[in-house]
């Protein structure tokens, strides 16, 4: 048995079919249906602050989740003065991070509930979401032995994994002793917040790791700072691009960028796969966090024999979908994170039907910002403009004879983030898997849900500068002596 023991054991999450965990999570969570969180930058120093503003939850607009006190440019240069590496030891850094994760652990109602009403996570999500960030937490602390720090880094995370992403990047910048400056995103600052106190509280000192919670004002500061040394990103490939330059302009030279981006992510059925199988999965990397995962499915190839059939079947899945409010165990997706993200899916989605493309829409609740799981047609991937960060599921059917062709319109894309097969020829596995371009390809199952140390994560291309997260080489680029090119 000892030979299949996994070298770090992952958290053990939640089993949601078993009551009595249920009820623990609903005891758990039940005092903080009504909190009011307060939240401000967490600093090494006095500095002056921007403006206070509420934060409201996306499934509902009666309900006020708390106040943030945003940061300013003028924080940011008063932070960035004040903001150390981490002089401790590679094991007590260990200690640190592990005593996070267990705090994390151990606050999972109170991190739960402001998942579901700040960020719209369902209870799978929020479930999937803790793990991630304790894993995280845990696989860095493991490698936190190595080259010396940079220094400072600035570490910018995205609201779609407000507490994963957000942990992941500051835990490696961490474990390897640098500091850090974080900017969490504008949706999202009471879950950093929360997050970035329980990391204090764990032993991290409070001038190795300051919380800049801000709009792009804040991150342009950040990344013109002369105290960065290097700059983890999550985020769209056009903020990406604009980091990039800032850092051209005003950094050192050779200054580390490790930046995930978006994803035009396809999946191929062919006539083999087995429906059922298929159908699940597309469902699941469609329309689960609301299709709001960089790594979510975008656009479905059918080869064409088996596509009349797989098309209702996955109708008939679409219907048994039930959106509704994050915190009731029965929502299997909630709403989309503000409302200008609803606008610009809103608008795709009646611009398909305009056209006579819509195939299929299920309806939602109609408060708060939620857009029903659709499906599209379209002629293939190369007619999606951009990335639609919602529960939209575009499909494509293809002849076996132009499988290569797919392939090809799929690589030319520029996006290599993930991508799913569904096939039951052991050879097309093999031609397939060779020929696409991803950083991430699922065979027979899912394509989200990456798993911190079996399943480093992150793309090429438009989709990012690797190293992948929660994988080996991704430390390495928070240390000094390390490569400075792209690393796949
Ligand atoms: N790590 C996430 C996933 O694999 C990214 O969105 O789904």
């Amino acid at each position: 048995p000892e030979l299949f023991a996994p070298e770090r054991p992952n958290s053990k999450g939640f089993d949601l079919t078993h009551r009595p965990t249920l009820e623990a999570i609903d005891t758990a969570r039940d005092g903080f249906k009504a909190t009011r969180w307060t939240a401000a930058p967490l600093l090494a120093c006095e500095a002056s602050v921007g403006e206070t503003a509420p934060m409201v939850n996306p499934a509902d607009p009666h309900d006020t989740v708390g106040e943030i006190t945003w940061a300013s440019p003028a924080t940011v240069r008063a932070a960035a003065g004040a903001a150390t590496r981490w002089d401790a030891s590679p094991e007590e850094r260990a200690a640190v991070l592990i005593r996070a994760a267990d705090l994390y652990e151990e606050n999972y109602g109170e991190l739960f509930a402001l998942l579901h009403r700040e960020a719209g996570k369902t209870l799978m999500d929020a479930v999937a979401e803790l793990r991630e960030a304790v894993d995280f937490l845990r696989y860095y602390a493991a490698h936190a032995a190595g080259a010396p720090a940079r220094g400072v880094f600035a570490c910018i995370s995205p609201w779609n994994f407000p507490l994963a992403i957000f942990t992941g990047q500051i835990a490696a910048a961490l474990a390897a002793g640098n500091g850090v400056l974080s900017k969490p995103a504008e949706q999202t600052p009471l879950i950093a917040w929360r997050a970035a106190q329980l990391l204090h509280e764990a032993g991290v000192p409070r001038s190795v790791l300051q919380l800049l919670p801000g709009a792009g004002d804040v991150g342009a500061a950040l990344t013109s700072s002369p105290e960065v040394a290097g700059v983890a990103f999550t985020g769209s490939t056009e903020t990406a691009q604009i980091i990039h330059r800032s850092i051209a302009e005003h950094l050192a030279p050779g200054t580390p960028f490790i930046a995930e981006t978006g994803g035009l992510n396809a999946m191929i059925v062919d006539s083999t796969a087995l429906p059922e199988q298929a159908v699940r999965a597309v469902i699941e990397s469609s329309f689960q966090s609301a299709g709001q995962r960089c790594s979510a499915l975008r656009c479905l190839y059918l080869q064409e024999d088996i596509a009349p059939h797989v098309i209702e079947m996955l109708k008939g899945a679409m219907d048994a979908l039930s959106p509704g409010l994050p915190w009731k165990l029965s929502s299997d997706l909630g709403p989309v994170i503000d409302a200008e993200a609803h606008e610009g899916i809103a608008a795709h989605v009646a611009e398909a039907r305009a056209d006579g493309r819509l195939m299929h829409q299920i309806a939602v609740p109609h408060t708060g910002h939620f857009i029903g799981p659709a499906m599209i047609r379209v002629g293939g991937i190369e007619d999606m403009e951009r990335e639609i960060f919602g529960p939209i599921l575009h499909i494509a059917t293809f002849k076996a004879q132009d499988l290569d062709k797919v392939i090809d319109t799929i690589n030319g894309t520029g996006y290599g983030l993930t991508f799913g097969l569904q096939t039951r020829i052991d050879d097309r596995v093999q031609h397939v898997t060779d020929r696409i371009e991803a950083g991430n390809i699922y065979v027979n199952r899912n394509q989200i849900g990456a798993i911190v140390g079996s399943q480093p994560f992150g793309g090429e291309g438009l989709s990012g500068t690797g190293p992948k997260a929660g994988g080996p080489l991704y430390l390495d680029r928070f240390r000094e002596h390390a490569q400075t090119g792209p690393v796949g």
